[in-house]
């Protein structure tokens, strides 16, 4: 059987899927696009040390979009995934995409609309959703060990100061520099999600001021994003994610009514589970689950990135297993769209905003104008500022300052 012809779009963080395909027996590295001709230069160097030596190198998505390739991965800005995820489905391409899925509710429904019409595979790569512990908190989850989920705590609180010149390069227009406290909320909402499989129906947003370890790099926004959801099941979830000071970089907890489970961020789950009549007398484990393929132990994120593209491209396939534990368009945009509309939660002194159910039609109408975000090129004329703390504008001096670093190689 031929082998699945890839193009990765992003030479950036895409450079974790080229890996992972170069190395694949199912699928070729056709093509990859980036403007940022250094990145295409070394990504050149890796497939060429690879043997791979027919790969084309595009600096313009217009002539990458020409070349002959059955599906796409999506590495490129993270608020511009839909617009591009969107034409590579219609011109009969599967596309996985790097988080996050839309940047606002329009595209949410676009998006949605496009892999129905064409039938195509959507594979979202959440990575966070698949570690050992997070896999394992799932698996017991599903099998009832917990009960009914009552509350759960998603958190990745990642302090991006020191490489914040590495990843914005000092461009006052990056997304990153242009994003909004809940904006990138997948991380912190999506394991839980995945693991319950229950979905959002009303967010609450709040945030943290700015402060300047941040604005010194160019961040405007509030530093770190809270969404209080209700699930469906009338479980409430807090999650959490941003540029914070720390001392563990990440929490995952499921509280249910017969008993709880959490990461403990080594590795290690904490599980506690109660019979009948048996409350507050359950029983305690601590232990490390293995990898459900032993082939993840080396990637990166615990893991967690090797199975976005195995199961892609193994969805691809048709493998049944793959294709119902990739993440779908519905998921995905359940797992993104909490951020935009607890933003807007944010603008309006915290009031709760409900969520839709996308995977409803009639449900889809009253979003398909919404362009409210804070990226100027998606929002139009609905465009919000992304910070609500009347925080002084930012000079270019600081964005020079930036640039000055990322190319000296220092850190933020
Ligand atoms: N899941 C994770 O753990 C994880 C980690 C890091 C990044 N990401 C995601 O990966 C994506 C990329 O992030 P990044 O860290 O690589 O930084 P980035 O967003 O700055 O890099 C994107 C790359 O795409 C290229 N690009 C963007 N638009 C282009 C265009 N129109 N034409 C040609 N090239 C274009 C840029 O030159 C750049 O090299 C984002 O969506 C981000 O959220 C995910």
């Amino acid at each position: 059987m031929a082998k699945i012809r890839i193009g990765v779009f992003g030479a950036y963080r895409g450079m974790t899927m080229i890996h992972q395909i170069l190395g694949s027996s199912d699928a070729e590295l056709v093509a990859v696009c980036d403007k940022f001709q250094p990145a295409l230069d070394h990504c050149k160097e890796v497939a060429d040390g690879e043997g791979m030596t027919n790969v084309a190198y595009y600096t313009d998505f217009e002539d990458f979009f020409l070349h002959e390739m059955d599906a796409v991965v999506l590495a490129n800005y993270a608020h511009q995934h839909a617009p591009y995820a969107i034409r590579l489905l219609d011109s009969g391409r599967h596309v996985m995409s790097e988080c996050l899925t839309c940047a606002t509710m329009k595209e949410a429904v676009e998006l949605i609309e496009a892999v129905e019409r064409s039938g195509k595979i959507y594979s979202y790569a959440e990575n966070y959703c698949y570690s050992p512990v997070r896999w394992e908190m799932r698996e017991r989850f599903r099998r009832g060990d917990i009960g009914e989920l009552m509350y759960a705590e998603g958190e990745y609180i990642h302090d991006c100061a020191s490489i914040w010149p590495e990843i914005t390069y000092g461009e006052r227009d990056h997304w990153r520099n242009q994003l909004y406290s809940t904006f990138y909320c997948t991380h912190s909402i999506a394991p839980i999600l995945y693991m319950t499989g229950l979905r959002p129906v009303k967010v609450s947003g709040f945030e943290t001021q700015n402060r300047p370890f941040m604005w010194n790099l160019g961040l405007p926004a509030g530093c770190a994003g809270m969404i209080i959801v209700t699930l469906n099941n009338g479980a409430v979830l807090k999650s959490l994610h941003g540029y914070l000071k720390h001392t563990s970089h990440s929490n995952y907890q499921l509280n249910g009514d017969r008993g709880a489970m959490k990461d403990l961020a080594d590795g290690r789950i904490a599980v506690y589970t109660e019979g009948e009549n048996e409350n507050c007398r359950g029983k305690h484990e601590t232990y490390e689950p293995a990898p459900i393929v032993a082939e993840s132990a080396n990637s990166g994120h615990g893991g967690g990135d090797f199975y976005t593209t195995y199961y892609f491209i193994r969805a691809i396939l048709g493998d049944k297993e793959a294709l119902e534990r990739m993440i779908d368009v519905y998921t995905a945009v359940d797992m993104c769209i909490p951020g935009i509309l607890a933003y807007k939660s944010i603008c309006n002194d915290n009031n709760s905003v409900k969520v839709p159910n996308l995977r409803n039609k009639e449900e889809r109408d009253a979003y398909r104008n919404d362009t409210f975000c804070t990226f100027p090129d998606a929002a139009g004329d609905q465009y919000v500022p992304n910070n609500i703390h009347g925080v002084e504008p930012i000079p270019d001096s600081v964005y020079d300052e930036v640039r000055r670093k990322w190319i000296a190689g220092e850190p933020g």
